[in-house]
């Protein structure tokens, strides 16, 4: 605490992120990264980038980032604003879209960084209760609000909702915008680009960093209306004219390109996660069902903090949230088969030693 501080900066909450241990030597399950490197290409890209070019400011409108984004998806340029990574696309979101009168609407569990915006921001915000399997009910969400945002599939649940029951939700709450935050969708979702030309009110948001394996470039991007990518543009100029480096928009645009890369690394990724789910509903886990890179699971003997601390002895980490309804669950990120098989392993060392 500091006399300097502002006030904002004294009543917020940040976020904290996962663990990135400094060794290397461990199974890293805890922060949804790729298992797989980013397609050479755009490993390749970033290198021949990497001239003396590097003294000139990049393209503050990373215009050919967001051709290549628009030419995947089939959308207009004009639809797609790009950002340092989505946790700042979403940044600028909240307040460009979210903050009004009323409080915008978000699942009381989902991605954490949300509340935090709020508090940046000063939005006020509802959480609505997912049902007991942890499912959305976009019937809950039909009331009165300045915005509502949920992952698809959500975090750290690994649920998806699907896409006719998103529909349901734009076309009966054409008053607000409604955020998809889709960082997951490639494992397994459909997305609701799909559904911008005809809904005004929807923002799809995804991210580089999971399904593309470019955590470390920070690149994500949002597709909708070009009205709300107005807004997004404004806050964004407003804040950081050029959020992306000449590195990141060359690797970005050639990964968007490397569709055989991208579409060979997903599927190996849902390939493990089925293969993950199968063995620990052998051990006795409850899986929640994911669409996601990660899977949500508890044993109903163990404790999941007392888990947790096990598989890390063992040189593997996972997430653990103390949040009421999932402090008994730890969310393992899929990654490779052997890191996999070396979690059952472990899982099933521990069981049978009774631990
Ligand atoms: C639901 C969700 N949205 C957004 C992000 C942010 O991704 P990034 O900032 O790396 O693009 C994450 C990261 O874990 C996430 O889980």
């Amino acid at each position: 605490m500091s006399q300097y501080w502002s006030k904002v900066v004294h009543a917020l909450t940040p976020y904290v992120p996962g663990e990135q241990p400094k060794m290397n030597d461990m199974i890293k399950l805890n922060t949804n990264e790729n298992p797989y490197p980013p397609s050479p290409k755009a490993l390749a890209a970033i290198q021949q980038a990497a001239t003396e070019d590097l003294r000139l400011y990049p393209d503050p409108n990373a215009d050919q980032l967001k051709q290549a984004i628009a030419d995947y998806y089939q959308v207009a340029a004009q639809q797609v604003f790009v950002g340092n990574s989505s946790d700042e696309v979403l940044a600028h979101t909240f307040l460009a879209l979210l903050k009004h009168a009323q409080p915008i609407l978000f699942p009381d569990i989902t991605y954490s960084f949300y509340p935090v915006y709020c508090g940046l921001y000063e939005i006020a915000a509802r959480t609505v209760p997912l049902r007991e399997d942890f499912s959305i009910d976009v019937d809950d969400y039909l009331v009165p609000n300045g915005g509502i945002i949920f992952p698809n599939p959500n975090a750290p649940t690994g649920r998806l909702l699907a896409l006719a029951e998103i529909e349901r939700l734009l076309a009966a709450t054409p008053d607000s915008v409604v955020v998809v935050d889709e960082a997951y969708v490639d494992f397994g979702g459909l997305s609701a680009i799909a559904l911008v030309n005809t809904y005004a009110n929807l923002l799809v948001i995804q991210t580089l960093s999971k399904s593309r394996s470019l955590a470390g470039l920070r690149v994500g991007f949002a597709i909708g209306h070009p009205d709300l990518i107005i807004a997004l543009e404004r806050v964004k100029n407003s804040f950081n004219s050029y959020p992306l480096d000449r590195l990141a928009i060359a690797g970005a645009t050639a990964a968007f390109a490397d569709v055989d890369y991208f579409d060979k690394t997903c599927a190996a990724v849902i390939a493990t996660r089925t293969a993950l789910v199968a063995s620990l509903a052998q051990l006795g886990f409850d899986v929640v069902p994911s669409s996601a890179n990660f899977v949500l699971i508890r044993h109903p003997q163990h404790d999941a903090a007392h888990l947790q601390a096990y598989l890390r002895s063992k040189a593997i980490i996972v997430r653990h949230f103390s949040q009421a309804r999932i402090a008994q669950y730890l969310r393992v990120t899929i990654g490779t088969d052997d890191q996999c098989r070396q979690l059952v392993l472990a899982l099933s060392d521990f069981l049978k030693a009774g631990k």
